[in-house]
């Protein structure tokens, strides 16, 4: 049963309030604001009912006197009708709600529940909140590698900053994670971390989900919306894949980078945004400037501090860490035990090239789990091309046998098509034949 405490040296209102609520809470009483500080302390309830005028203290000074012992203490005050300074004030300390004098047991009951409501949203979404910033601690961001070490190191200086961040690396590299992990780690991570894929949608839609709109800016626009920029707060605005942005967004990006102003499409009032901005992309934005399609100076503005992520066949060493962390992950999540993987397995592994970096391990692993008949993971289980399997499952060959099996593989990839394969494999059309020759390949 849920506690109330009433605190108010009116004996009659504390008899008429204790009657008409002891039907569904425990009820305690208190008459003064010591009296009721002890009783706070002593019972801890879930929802204060508090007098503002009380003999001993101001019904201000014991709020927050509550609120310091527990800052989330649901309080709702009571009081007059010139009293309206006070509760005002009252209202600004972290009181949920007030009630005015006489009271009406209705109003009361409805603000009760209110009270609870809200507390138990307020409950989930701290227990939510919490959740999130376990899963994006740096401990779950896996690698020893010089690589990670250096971005380790950046993530760690610049966590407690609001400066502007790019991140570049291939797809599946883990930008959103560091991204995540940036946030999260950061004074602001109960602010929200927002994400807006820039390449996913079109342009016009694109400026009204990160400025909003007014109501009538175009057809479809019925009624007002708050763009991301406006969301996210204190929080963090991730623009994943911002090399997709086109020339007339990027000019605004860049305004409201510099000047932090920005209006709603359709709109006239200037609104400011005070997000830290997280850029991303797996595109190399420097080509992009020399092509003329990304504006320098937005790319400046944006790269403050640059983060780069490395392909994961350039970081082998940190495969079996990786592939540790990523079975416990995916056991857990799909509820298995499939956690061996042999040495053979894990050679295959460490030599695969891995073109969709992490992503494309886990994908992998995750199809081994979901197959595996014990616990341990098959190499028939990964799904990647035989050709690859061949070289490196079997016994110990010599490099010329590598050399025919990868040939055979690219020119059964390429159908046979010998100035593709050769572009490929970088060697000329001459050599490519000789090698058919000399490993009698069928094409
Ligand atoms: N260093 C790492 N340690 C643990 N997990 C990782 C690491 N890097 C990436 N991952 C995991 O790999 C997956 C892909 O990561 P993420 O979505 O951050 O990549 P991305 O670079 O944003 O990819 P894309 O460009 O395709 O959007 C996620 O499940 C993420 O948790
Ligand atoms: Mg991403």
């Amino acid at each position: 049963m849920k506690s109330i405490l009433i605190i108010d040296d009116d004996a009659l209102i504390r008899k008429t309030l204790s009657s008409h609520l002891s039907k569904g809470f425990e009820v305690i009483l208190a008459e003064d604001g010591e009296a009721g500080l002890q009783s706070y302390e002593e019972g801890m309830p879930d929802l204060v009912i508090l007098d503002i005028r009380l003999p001993d203290m101001s019904g201000l000074e014991v709020l927050c006197k509550i609120r310091e012992k527990n800052k989330n203490a649901n309080i709702i005050i009571m009081t007059a009708y010139d009293d309206m300074k006070t509760t005002i004030e009252a209202i600004k300390l972290g009181a949920f709600e007030y009630l005015v004098k006489p009271l009406d047991m209705v109003e009361l009951d409805l603000t009760i529940n209110k009270a609870f409501q809200m507390q138990s949203l307020e409950d989930k979404i701290s227990y939510l909140v919490e959740e999130q910033q376990k899963e994006y601690t740096i401990d779950n961001i896996i690698g020893r590698s010089p690589q990670m070490r250096e971005v380790f190191k950046l993530i760690g200086s610049v966590a407690n900053t609001r400066t502007n961040i790019f991140i570049q690396g291939e797809s599946g590299t883990g930008k959103e994670l560091v991204a995540k992990a940036i946030h999260f780690n950061s004074p602001f991570n109960s602010e929200p971390f927002i994400v807006i894929n820039c390449s996913a949608i079109s342009d016009t839609l694109l400026e009204s989900e990160l400025f909003g709109h007014v109501k009538g800016a175009f057809t479809d626009a019925v009624c007002e919306t708050k763009g991301k920029f406006e969301i996210a707060e204190k929080g963090t605005l991730f623009l994943d894949e911002v090399g997709d942005v086109s020339p007339n967004l990027q000019s605004k990006l860049l305004r409201v980078i510099e000047t932090r102003d920005f209006m709603k499409v359709g709109g006239e009032k200037v609104l400011k945004t005070e997000a830290r901005i997280i850029a991303a992309t797996n595109q190399d934005l420097k080509s992009l400037i020399e092509k003329g399609t990304f504006r320098e100076d937005l790319y400046y503005r944006l790269k403050v501090v640059e983060i780069t992520l490395p392909a994961l066949h350039e970081r082998k060493e940190d495969i079996p860490d990786l592939v540790a962390y990523l079975l416990e992950k995916i056991n857990r999540q799909l509820r298995k035990n499939v956690k061996k993987v042999p040495p053979e397995v894990m050679k295959l592994l460490k030599n695969l090239s891995w073109k969709g970096n992490v992503r494309e391990l886990e994908n992998a692993l995750t199809r081994a789990v979901i197959l595996a008949k014990g616990d341990v993971v098959h190499v028939e289980n990964l799904p990647m091309d035989t050709g690859e399997r061949k070289i490196f499952t079997k016994e110990l060959v010599p490099l010329r046998k590598v050399e025919e099996t990868y040939i055979q593989h690219v020119l059964n990839a390429m159908k046979g098509n010998k100035t593709k394969a050769s572009q490929i494999l970088s060697i000329t059309r001459p050599t490519l034949d000789k090698k058919i020759k000399e490993y009698k390949l069928s094409v």
